[in-house]
């Protein structure tokens, strides 16, 4: 039987593994008898800094006639926050070795914290195939502790492979979750398929995933987890009036399609969250064309749409009673011949008229129609996750999304959530005066704000100007979609950024 989470397993490309990995709880009895009898190729212990003498460490330790005591006593074993000790045949245990992770103080101990450390002991061993890894869990810890760690040990056990014979990282035949609260355990590897979902549609390459293919991967997705699902190709964008998304998407021979996913999980008139992302499969910059560094990694230019996928399919999957709509704009930003110009006046859906200044500040354009047809459905709040700016890097940096908003308590019901899964995030203002940096002097508005002082607040002005007075957050994701580098709790590449905050704030308004 596949365990849980296996219900949005990946459908390209074909000649790769397809499965998501089995993932089970035992809520085995505490106790030094208990670990012995534990039998698996390796044992994840999570330790707080000075933490052996308490909880699962004293059953371990006890159960290896003191060696962790020793250990910490000679100084060998701190806890220092994701530092990695591996004991191979440690005596006493029934395991091929004993794996303890740091946590750090533990008063900073917390899910982020706990996603992070499993994620990070995940990694470590799936360096070689493993048939069972075993992790135990504090029975201290929150439901919500437990399903971080379970959705970190998932997505630290999946490197960015796709096009590798020789993997660099093997899931595990099977994860076990020792007392652990079952429910926490099941949820926690759905968020997990969740955010390997969201990182999988970010690392494909451009030439396999573009606007047709991610509506595919959004269809067999929908036809998983029981969302309705509606995708407009052109045809249906003009009869809608989608000018803007069809401007962008006509230097490309790919064309836009725009993916409706509908998750009813109570019956209300109007969605209670709809929940918009930026989806360029790759962002050239058109004819105010990249240079080839900055070009390069702009196949992360989906990652809020991935992300959107992500959470919409992990809140159908987790059967939240909530009624939760995505809408996820796709184009490919490119030079071809009826490319769109500078200079060009796009009358949007909305009726707004936008003159391009610069093709390359793509995104905002296919947002506005994005936003008018979600707009449309009248829901109660939006979010939208976009790769919006190289400016926001520049005032955040790699790790921090920024946010905006037209709505303080639904910004602050957001951060909330980030905060609470371990994404960190920071608002930046939406003072009047930037309205003034879009003005036009032949359209409503114009593309780009006067040069690029501001660019990530006058990109969220921008979007402000398309979802009237529904109660909008906007969500930067430019720096944490894409991992240049590996950090110990993940390989580099597509991060799965704002999927875990966005199927937590879905459940903040259960
Ligand atoms: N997709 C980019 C933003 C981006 C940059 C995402 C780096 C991830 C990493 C966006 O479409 C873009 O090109 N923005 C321009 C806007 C400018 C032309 C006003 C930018 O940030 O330079
Ligand atoms: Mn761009
Ligand atoms: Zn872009």
């Amino acid at each position: 039987m596949p365990g849980p989470g296996t219900e949005f397993a990946p459908v390209r490309p074909a000649a790769l593994p397809h499965d998501a990995p089995a993932i089970t709880a035992e809520p085995i009895a505490a106790g030094p008898e208990a670990v012995a009898g534990i039998e698996a190729d390796a044992l994840v212990l999570l330790l707080p800094e000075g933490g052996v003498g308490s909880g699962a460490a004293v059953d371990v330790d006890r159960a290896t006639g003191g060696l962790l005591g020793r250990l910490a006593a000679a100084g060998d074993l701190a806890g220092k926050r994701f530092e990695c000790t591996p004991l191979l045949a440690p005596p006493g245990l029934r395991v091929g070795q004993l794996l303890v992770v740091g946590l750090g103080k533990r008063e900073e101990v917390d899910a982020g914290v706990l996603f992070k450390a499993a994620a990070t002991a995940a990694r470590q061993l799936a360096g070689r195939p493993r048939g069972q890894v075993a992790f135990l869990a504090e029975r201290s810890w929150s439901s919500r502790e437990t399903e971080q760690a379970v959705a970190g040990a998932a997505v630290g056990m999946q490197g960015q492979d796709l096009y590798r014979a020789e993997r660099r990282r093997t899931p595990f035949g099977r994860t076990r979750w020792l007392v652990a609260d079952p429910a926490a355990v099941t949820s926690g590897a759905t968020i997990g398929t969740g955010v390997n979902l969201a990182r999988r549609l970010v690392n494909l390459a451009p030439d396999d995933l573009y606007p047709q293919s991610f509506a595919d991967e959004a269809a067999a997705i929908a036809g998983r987890t029981g969302l309705e699902i509606e995708i407009w190709d052109e045809e249906r964008l003009l009869r809608e009036r989608c000018h803007a998304i069809l401007a962008v998407a006509r230097g490309s021979h790919r064309p836009a399609r725009l993916v409706i996913a509908r998750h009813r999980g109570c019956d209300v008139a109007a969605p209670q969250l709809a929940l918009v992302g930026k989806g360029v499969t790759f962002d050239s910059g058109g004819l105010s064309l990249k240079p080839s560094e900055a070009m390069m990694g702009m196949k992360c230019d989906m990652s809020g749409a991935a992300a959107m996928l992500g959470a919409v399919a992990t809140i159908a999957a987790l059967k939240l009673p909530l009624d939760v709509v995505a809408a996820i704009g796709l184009v490919e930003n490119m030079t071809g011949p009826a490319a769109y110009k500078l200079g060009d006046v796009i009358t949007a859906r909305s009726g707004t008229t936008i003159e391009v200044h610069n093709t390359d500040a793509e995104g905002r354009i296919v947002l506005a129609d994005v936003l008018d047809v979600v707009r449309g459905l009248a829901p109660r709040r939006i979010v939208d996750t976009a790769t919006l700016t190289g400016a926001c890097m520049v005032a955040l940096g790699h790790d921090v999304a920024g946010l905006f908003t037209n709505d303080q308590p639904w910004c602050d019901a957001v951060a909330a959530a980030a905060r609470a899964v371990g994404e960190p995030v920071w608002q930046l203002p939406m003072y009047p005066e930037y309205d003034e940096q879009i003005v036009s002097d032949v359209a409503d508005i114009k593309n780009v704000g006067d040069g690029r002082w501001g660019g990530a607040i006058t990109a969220a002005k921008f979007l402000e100007r398309f979802v009237g007075d529904i109660p909008w957050t906007h969500i930067d994701i430019a720096g944490p979609a894409f991992a240049e580098k590996p950090k110990p709790w993940t390989d580099g590449g597509g991060t799965g950024a704002m999927v875990r905050p966005l199927v937590e704030l879905a459940r903040s308004l259960v």
